[in-house]
């Protein structure tokens, strides 16, 4: 019997998979990450997609918070990397988020590490996080696409900086469409992600990733570094060169790129 305590999809759907076979729709949750981990063990396992119409408590990266009004799509993906590669497989879940934007009239890039933008507006981020149940490790992978939400919604302090397909597309797209379509990348990305080098992978990232060869300045926990954007190496970690030719490598940070004439 269903443990009621827990919070209670509206609906429970096969999906072709490999990978993803179960996808649990709610109307409204706190932040479909957290439920994730609470259904753990409880509905959710490896292979499970949760998708909500609305969070009152989405997360954004660094303990921010994120945006979730109606029109928007708001899912998370529950699998079970190993556990020092649950960032680098967030890093590349960006890749299918801008392939189904193009697809559906948004020329999106990807800025390090999985901000998804479009003329340097944010349409959409990536939340990845690692939670033990046990000794067993999940990664849960949450993603925000701004697809059918009216801007207005938004904080105002955020509108300026962000954007959606309904502002940037020529055609009204329907979320589960979209989930459809990115659903056939993710699948490709995570089966390759278990049998092929990642390395190959991150030369995918790469060439979707506009940071590159930008000069940058990142907000890191340990302070800020300045310089080139130079690589990111296959653990998807960003290479900053600094005027010198110092390098540094970076895990996690916020990345400004600089628009200086060079
Ligand atoms: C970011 O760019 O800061 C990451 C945003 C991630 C938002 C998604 S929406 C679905 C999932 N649930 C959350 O609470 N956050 C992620």
């Amino acid at each position: 019997m269903a443990d009621e305590s827990l919070p209670q999809p509206v609906a429970v759907e096969d999906r072709p998979g490999p990978i993803f076979r179960r996808l649990l729709r709610f109307d409204a949750v706190d932040s479909t990450n957290e439920v994730a981990k609470l259904l753990l063990g409880h509905g959710a396992d490896e292979g499970t997609i949760l998708v909500a119409k609305r969070q009152s408590a989405g997360k954004g990266r660094h303990g921010r918070a994120w945006a979730s009004p109606p029109g928007g799509l708001y899912l998370s993906f529950v699998v079970k990397p190993e556990p020092a590669y649950v960032a680098t497989l967030g890093l590349l879940l960006g890749m299918p988020v801008v392939k189904a934007l193009r697809h559906f009239g948004v020329f999106a890039t990807l800025k390090w590490p999985n901000d998804v933008v479009f003329m340097e507006k944010k349409i959409g981020g990536i939340l990845s996080e690692g939670v033990y149940r046990g000794d067993a490790f999940y990664g849960v992978i949450g993603v925000g696409v701004n697809t059918g939400m009216d801007l207005e919604r938004l904080p105002e302090d955020l509108r300026a900086r962000a954007t959606s397909v309904k502002r940037e597309g020529a055609e009204y797209v329907d979320n589960d469409d979209f989930l459809d379509y990115m659903m056939k990348h993710v699948e490709d990305i995570v089966s390759k992600f278990r049998t092929e080098t990642r390395d190959r992978l991150i030369k995918d990232y790469r060439g979707l990733c506009t940071t590159i060869g930008k000069d940058v300045v990142v907000t890191t926990p340990k302070g800020k570094v300045a310089g080139r954007a130079y690589d990111i190496t296959p653990m998807g970690a960003l290479v900053v060169m600094d005027p010198q030719g110092a390098k540094t490598e970076i895990v996690d940070g916020t990345v400004e790129h600089s628009h200086r004439p060079r």
